[in-house]
């Protein structure tokens, strides 16, 4: 299964100058605890903004690139990509974004985990179109706000229906 994990915020606005506009603990716990165990997939620019592998996780990066810290599993195409997710269906694979590999792999998403922010920030990344018609909303959890996470935010999850 192919999973897309990301946060927007109003006009689709996900990133900025290679990094997130905003500071959001209570995304980056619901980004831990979802994806804990399980792959991750992430474009190298993405990959970059870190720059590390994540604890707990197999962590892919599709790139034309190799120079990646140990730990890291390069995949140099996005079909290197679907033939793994395929040869491992019992697995779900957590996309992590950009933009860029999101756009590439829209026809083969099967969930969406959207974190909604309710704010405006100025970005140069956006979320590419997404069909909703082709999703079904099966849960919609309000996020926390508190003194470290100000900005009102909501978790959604998105099943293919077709
Ligand atoms: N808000 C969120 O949840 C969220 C999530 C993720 C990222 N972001 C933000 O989004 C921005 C980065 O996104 P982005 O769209 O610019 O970049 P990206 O999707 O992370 O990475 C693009 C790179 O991936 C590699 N790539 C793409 N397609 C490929 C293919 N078919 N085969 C092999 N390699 C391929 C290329 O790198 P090489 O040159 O290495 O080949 C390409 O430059 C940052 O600002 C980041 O902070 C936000």
């Amino acid at each position: 299964m192919i999973s897309f994990i990301w946060a927007e915020a109003n006009h689709g606005v996900m990133g900025n100058h290679g990094t997130l506009p905003w500071k959001l603990p209570d995304d980056m716990k619901y980004f831990k605890d979802t994806t804990m165990g399980n792959p991750i997939v992430s474009g190298s620019r993405t990959f970059r903004s870190y720059n590390r592998p994540l604890p707990g996780r197999d962590n892919y990066v599709i790139s034309t690139h190799n120079d990646f810290p140990e730990g890291v599993i390069v995949l140099s195409s996005i079909d290197s990509f679907l033939e793994l997710a395929k040869n491992n269906g019992d697995k779900e694979f957590f996309v992590t974004g950009g933009a860029n590999i999101f756009k590439q792999l829209l026809g083969s998403v099967d969930r969406l985990y959207r974190t909604k922010i309710d704010h405006d920030f100025s970005g140069d990344t956006y979320i590419p179109e997404i069909d909703y018609t082709q999703f079904d909303l099966l849960s919609e959890t309000q996020g926390i706000m508190d003194e470290k996470n100000q900005y009102p935010h909501k978790f959604q999850i998105f099943v293919r229906n077709n």
